[in-house]
């Protein structure tokens, strides 16, 4: 196992890196129909025979929403300086609209102050995926109308906690939730539709420069930001027709959302590729979206080889593999981050996601999860290199706190760094969040170092 060179006095992670966990509401909290939540688009995919690889759902998960305290003290056990986590939107406004939820509300400002009372930095989701499912009967993020329910939404819970949290994440992976939600159909809502992906982006990316205005002149001090999953695009062969798609691919998943939050616009190669299914904008969008973020979070799991044909599988390239079938390429990741760093005006940067799901083993009552922890590992060296060559980080998160619910892959594919049992929701640190904690330990000195050093003791 390589390990990193990250460990000295010398490491180039600025002295207030925020390095942290990560999770989602819908993906560990389970009490789906508890305390007044509503259903969500994803409660009620998750009843769509065979769309979840297991046949399961959120309705337990990892019991977070009873088990919260106990899940706090096992984050503060690592050492972290964060946690991420969502807000489930139908838990604190069961319908999108009308009636908030107080006892829902309670249990978010809960867990942020346990997060203080932790000395663990809040970082919060506000839009992982759970749209209210009443606000998709009326055509969810395609209808123009979400976007106001959502600014509503980040507008009551910035009142309610925005002094108490570090940041608001407004969407995470819109590219997600329009390409596999309303365009493939593979996560909830379902849909399978070109224009309504289209338009569903553009709802998404509009609402969170609205939500970013809208809390702003509330007054909320929390630093604002969005969360893209992004990755390098490279055509598998020399031939034009794998660069001509290459091209294409790397518009739709990383021009779409940088061009607009940066530069005020859409691609117009996309636009072009998108014809009559291209989003209708309605004038004064474009500056909307552009609203200044103070943050940029970035989830990285691997590189996208393209090819024209489709004939190119991850295993041909040699790399290690995920469970998912993903590359192992850290590499990636500095190229990605060198590249937003070169072609955008980007503010500094978070990875708010980065980890992999393998299959465990308990032995013992440990689980030697080495294949995860050299994941993370060279990720962080990754992510260290990027610094090195000028790249503003803020802040590293690994996915994810626990295994949990992971979305179409039902719970069978485990990202977590701490296992669960499902049988027993009983929680065991791999060998990985142990690394972690040694290596955060690691850091801490460091910085303590550099500071005596700063101030001449
Ligand atoms: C990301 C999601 C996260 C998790 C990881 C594996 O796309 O944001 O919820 O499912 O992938």
């Amino acid at each position: 196992m390589s390990l990193p060179t990250v460990f000295d006095s010398k490491s180039p992670f600025p002295a207030d890196f925020v390095w942290g966990v990560a999770t989602s509401a819908y993906q560990i909290e389970g009490a789906a129909a508890e305390d007044g939540k509503g259903p969500s688009i994803w409660d009620e995919f998750c009843r769509r025979p065979g769309v979840i690889a297991d046949d399961s759902n959120g309705d337990m998960a990892c019991d977070h929403y009873h088990r919260w305290e106990s899940d706090l003290e096992l984050i503060k056990g690592l050492g972290v300086d964060a946690y991420r986590f969502s807000v489930s939107w139908p838990r604190v406004r069961p319908g999108g609209a009308g009636a908030w939820n107080e006892k829902g509300l309670d249990f978010y400002e809960r867990l942020v102050d346990g997060l203080l009372a932790r000395g663990i930095q809040p970082y919060l989701t506000l839009n992982h995926w759970d749209l209210p499912a009443e606000l998709q009967a009326n055509g969810g993020w395609a209808n123009r109308d979400t976007v106001h329910r959502f600014v509503e939404y980040a507008s009551g819970v910035a009142r309610r906690m925005g002094n108490r949290v570090s940041a608001f994440t407004t969407h995470n992976e819109p590219w997600v939730i329009a390409t596999l939600g309303y365009d493939k159909g593979i996560f909830a809502p379902g849909v399978k539709s070109h224009a309504q992906a289209a338009q569903a982006a553009h709802h998404l990316l509009l609402s969170h420069g609205l939500a970013l205005q809208a809390l702003r002149a509330q007054g909320c001090k929390s630093r604002l930001g969005i969360v893209l999953n992004l990755s390098p695009l490279l055509p598998a062969t020399a031939s034009e027709a794998d660069h001509l798609k290459t091209r294409l691919e790397d518009g739709r998943s990383v021009r779409w959302y940088m061009d607009p939050l940066f530069k005020g616009s859409y691609p117009a190669d996309v636009l072009e590729f998108m014809g009559a299914d291209a989003p209708k904008v309605v004038p004064g969008d474009m500056a909307t979206i552009a609203t200044k973020m103070d943050f940029l979070g970035v989830n990285y799991y691997t590189r996208h080889i393209v090819s024209a044909n489709e004939t190119w599988d991850a295993h041909d390239s040699g790399y290690d593999v995920t469970d998912m079938g993903w590359e192992v390429y850290p590499e990636g990741l500095t190229d990605l981050l060198l590249r937003l760093h070169h072609d955008y005006p980007v503010p500094p940067m978070y990875v708010k996601e980065n980890g992999a799901a393998f299959k465990d083993e308990l032995d013992g009552g440990r689980i030697r999860d080495v294949q995860r922890t050299d994941y993370i590992a060279r990720h962080i060296e990754a992510v260290a290199e990027a610094i090195r060559r000028g790249v503003r980080m803020h802040g590293y998160m690994v996915w994810s706190l626990l295994d949990n619910f992971e979305w179409a892959s039902g719970y069978e594919k485990r990202f977590g760094i701490v296992h669960v049992d499902y049988e027993t929701q009983r929680r065991t640190l791999k060998d990985s969040a142990l690394w972690y904690r040694d290596f955060l330990q690691r850091q801490n000195a460091a910085r303590t170092q550099r500071s005596a050093q700063a101030i001449g003791v």
